[in-house]
């Protein structure tokens, strides 16, 4: 027979009952909830058109395609064409996998490209214009997902595609923004003539027929579209008329290729990410496991303790991440040793609550650093249980600005991702070493970081964002806010955050949310921080499924993202 429990401590373990309770009862939904299936990303127009893709029975990974083309009509701010991305997938029967279509340097690339007689770096060859482009990846990337995953014939998913371009879209109040702070670098770059609608104003509605047929070339004969035939042949033409590198023959070979995510355990969660050559997964692997040994959760969000962990982890990550990462292809990368949990855990040795380490004594250098969103990601769950986590981009805005008026799309400038020259900040103020440095046909190291997490062994969250350098620290802050602190998607999304990056040695803030109390209090233990300029952080646009198989949608407002479902 049981004994009655009489013991005095059964209050006292009643309030702990409740406040563990509390910490893991699932936070309720603050952002769109839909039952089945659900887009988020930077356009609604690109959401809607996703959906509508699996309303017609399409899957995923169809949605997939048709969000991504819609984008490159929608938002050409990041949008593509000529640049590139990487997809991170769970299937509903567990299944993950990653594909990487990101650009590439053409075959005439070498080392000191943008280097001048004396070796210094070139200023804007790298950045603006025809010198800047790398071989895009996009086509070849859809393609490669529709080959394997897809259910819908290709034409059927283009089709609302195409429609868009041809009747248009409406210019939204950021976009006029854009469109304005941007005018005279696209009107350098590409001459007066250009036909990009750069002079819009809100609410005009813009049209894209030359798109419109580029597009339509890729739906009725898919990569060959693209990168073989008419197509090919302008676009070769044009950026080689304008003094840039790129051949029939680099567009010809380019190929998307299917990589092994990077999946790390944090708790109870799996997290499955981007490898290189995107640097997104290996550092936001090591911040985990550096911040894991501590209940940061308890800390409180956006705390003192809490921002003075993660930027310690931050810090050390991405002084790894400079020295050791670039094109898995081409580098020796020492994933075993860079993820061991030895090396995490000599990593933070030094670490303390009580004074900030220097970057100076982690490695040496000090830089300025510009921060943007020209990169979009978005994120897919399917009725199935299929999730898609997708960051695409141009990398500047409008990429080197160079539009194809022909063809109807813009050029990236990723060739500035490399590290044109060992120890020169880029354009994000990252500075890189050997091995990122430029060869022919190698992947420039990227930020990139698509993000699946599982919880329990179910789908729970689909995340990334845009951001550059900070894409990184975003999605990780994102992940935490859900897990550690509670929140629902949306609030994880909202919330303000914080960046580091090793160098330059300064802590960013967003403009609210962070007192200056806080700020002192930081300052009085050694961090820099930004004081002059707060920029946004990121776009991250996300899905949380729920403890009842619904889905929260996490939209950023920072810009005009919408989540879309049913
Ligand atoms: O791949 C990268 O890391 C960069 N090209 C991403 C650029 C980006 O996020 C720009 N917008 N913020």
């Amino acid at each position: 027979m049981k004994r009655p429990i009489t013991s005095p401590l059964i209050p006292l373990f009643a309030t702990l009952l409740l406040f563990v309770n509390c910490k893991t009862r699932p936070a309720a939904p603050t952002g769109l909830v839909t039952e089945k299936a659900m887009v988020v990303s930077a356009r609604e127009e690109a959401s809607k058109i996703g959906v509508e893709i699996m309303k017609k029975g399409g899957n995923a990974f169809d949605a997939m395609v048709a969000t991504e083309m819609a984008l490159v009509v929608a938002y050409p701010f990041a949008g593509n064409l000529g640049g590139g991305g990487f997809m991170v997938y769970r299937k509903a029967d567990g299944d993950v996998g990653a594909l990487d279509y990101r650009e590439k340097a053409p075959l005439a690339a070498h080392r000191d490209m943008y280097l001048d007689s004396l070796g210094n770096v070139i200023p804007e060859m790298s950045t603006k214009g025809a010198t800047a482009v790398g071989v895009p990846g996009t086509v070849a990337g859809i393609i490669e997902v529709h080959k394997k995953f897809g259910s819908l014939p290709l034409e059927e998913i283009f089709a609302p595609v195409i429609a868009l371009a041809e009747n248009g879209i409406v210019v939204t109040e950021n976009q006029a923004r854009r469109f304005k702070g941007v005018r005279d670098k696209i009107l350098e770059v590409n001459g007066d003539s250009t036909t990009f609608p750069i002079d819009s104003k809100v609410n005009d509605v813009v049209k894209y027929p030359a798109l419109a047929r580029t597009m339509g070339q890729i739906a009725q004969k898919g990569r060959d579209g693209f990168y073989k035939g008419e197509v090919a042949k302008k676009l070769a033409d044009f950026i080689q008329a304008k003094g840039g590198f790129i051949t029939e023959e680099d567009l010809a070979r380019y190929e998307a290729k299917w990589r092994q995510p990077i999946i790390f355990n944090y708790k109870d969660l799996r997290i499955i990410s981007m490898s290189p050559p995107s640097s997104g997964g290996v550092t936001m692997n090591q911040i985990f496991k550096m911040i894991e040994p501590y209940d940061i959760g308890s800390f409180g969000h956006n705390s003192e303790k809490a921002i003075q962990l993660f930027t310690e982890a931050a810090r050390r990550a991405y002084a790894d991440r400079n020295y050791y990462l670039g094109d898995p292809d081409f580098t020796d990368i020492p994933l075993d040793i860079l993820l061991g949990q030895e090396y995490i855990t000599q990593r933070m040795a030094d670490f303390s609550f009580e004074a900030a380490t220097r970057s100076s004594d982690v490695r040496e250098g000090s830089i300025a650093m510009a921060e943007s969103m020209e990169t979009t990601h978005y994120s897919i769950v399917d009725a199935e249980g299929n999730a898609v986590s997708v960051t695409t981009t141009l990398n500047g805005a409008y990429g080197s600005k160079l539009y194809c008026d022909e063809l109807g799309f813009f050029l990236n400038n990723e060739m500035d991702d490399f590290s044109a020259k060992a120890g020169v900040p880029n354009m994000f103020g990252l500075i890189g070493a050997e091995a990122n440095s430029i060869a022919p046909e190698k992947r420039m190291l990227s930020s990139m970081t698509p993000t699946i997490v599982e919880k329990g062994g179910q789908l729970w969250m689909v995340v990334g964002t845009p951001g550059g350098s900070t894409i990184i620290t975003a999605v990780a802050q994102t992940i935490l806010n859900g897990y550690e602190f509670n929140m629902s998607m949306q609030e994880a999304v909202n919330a303000p955050r914080f960046h580091h990056q090793w160098l330059p040695d300064v802590v960013i803030f967003e403009p609210e949310g962070f007192s200056q109390e806080l700020k002192n209090n930081l300052k009085a233990k050694g961090y820099n921080i930004n004081e002059e300029r707060t920029p946004i952080i990121g776009k991250v646009d996300a899905i949380r499924v729920m403890a009842d198989g619904r889905l929260e949608g996490g939209a950023d407002k920072r810009g005009d993202d919408t989540a879309v479902g049913f």
